[in-house]
């Protein structure tokens, strides 16, 4: 068995930290990641700047790092505004975003579900014409601030429409990290009938400390592509209660440990870690990175 680990860090990752991280260290954090055997990683979004202010220098990061070969370098993107800068910027592969949740999608993207899809269609038409593939992802999925849970209904007629505009992924989001493992496998068992475990993602966060027992549970329903952050850096802004993702380095170390293959090297990964930690200027999150500080 082979896991996917796609690294979201320096989107979701940053996107919520208050200070400013500099132009010049998400470049030569990202240039980091590219060396430790990761093969997917978001970069940035090209969302609008009031919203995300600490990616408003996307173009700049997205078109300034070194790439290597075998690594996929993605944005984020909300509409055709925002994918112009992504196909400026050479990405290889754009993600939409969409809520499960009427409320969150509003607070999150100022739209309604139905108003979405028409500005999501034309980002993927586009996209396609330029010969990338298109990530979706859903939030809320497994619950949402606004409204708590989310009906199993909605999260197939927005994943279901999603495919149908002709993402290449499905990327499915425990936003506010609620999730519960027997929730997944049940959310998964309904969508495992409609859409194939290849073409799914999950996206963990890890406000519960959940997001490892879920991965498991994930494993055990053939899902084998995983999103999380580097030390456990991330959280939406407009989903309050959202705090970091699966870390990283928690995740490479779980899955090598059980003897399945990722690719991703834990070494370069810490080094990784601890690097971007100090420009933060607090400690990460991540077990992993406590057992390294020595605190375990
Ligand atoms: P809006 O205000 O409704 O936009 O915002 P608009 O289309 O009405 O345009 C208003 C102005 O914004 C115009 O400028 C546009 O040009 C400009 P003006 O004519 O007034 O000078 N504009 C843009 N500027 C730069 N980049 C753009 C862009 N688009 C329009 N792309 C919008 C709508 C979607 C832009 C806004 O709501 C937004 O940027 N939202 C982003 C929110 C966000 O990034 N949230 C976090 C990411 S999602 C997440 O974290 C969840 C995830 O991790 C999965 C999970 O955990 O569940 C993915
Ligand atoms: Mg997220």
């Amino acid at each position: 068995m082979r896991v996917t680990v796609k690294e979201v860090g320096p989107r979701d990752g940053l996107q919520n930290e208050p200070t400013f991280i500099q132009t010049e260290d998400k470049i030569a954090w990202i240039n980091q990641l590219s060396k430790t055997g990761l093969t997917y990683i978001e970069v940035t979004s090209f969302v609008h700047p009031k919203w995300i202010p600490q990616l408003a220098d996307a173009y700049e990061v997205a078109s300034r790092i070194e790439r290597v070969e075998g690594v996929t370098y993605a944005a984020l993107v909300p509409n055709k505004k925002g994918l112009e800068g992504a196909l400026a910027a050479n990405m290889d592969e754009v993600a939409v975003f969409m809520s499960a949740s009427e409320t969150h999608n509003r607070k999150n993207i100022n739209k309604s579900i139905e108003e979405t899809y028409p500005v999501l269609k034309e980002v993927i038409d586009e996209a396609k014409r330029a010969n990338k593939t298109v990530r979706g992802y859903v939030s809320t999925v497994f619950g949402c601030p606004y409204e708590g849970k989310i009906s199993i209904e909605r999260v197939i007629s927005v994943s279901e429409r999603l495919f149908e505009l002709g993402i290449d992924e499905l990327s499915l989001g425990d936003t506010i990290g609620v999730a519960n493992p027997v929730q997944v496998q049940q959310t998964l068992e309904q969508l495992l009938k409609r859409f194939s475990a290849e073409k799914m993602a999950l996206h963990f966060h890890n406000t519960r400390g959940m997001a490892l027992a879920n991965v498991f549970a994930s494993l055990q329903m053939g899902i084998t592509i995983f999103d999380s952050s580097l030390g456990g850096l991330g959280g939406c802004p407009y989903a309050p209660g959202a705090s970091g993702n699966l870390a990283t380095d928690d995740l490479v170390y779980m899955l090598t440990q059980m003897g399945i293959e990722c690719g991703v090297q834990l070494e370069p990964l810490t080094e990784a870690a601890r690097w971007i930690e100090e420009k933060i200027g607090r400690p990460l999150m991540s077990h992993h990175l406590n057992v390294v500080r020595g605190n375990r």
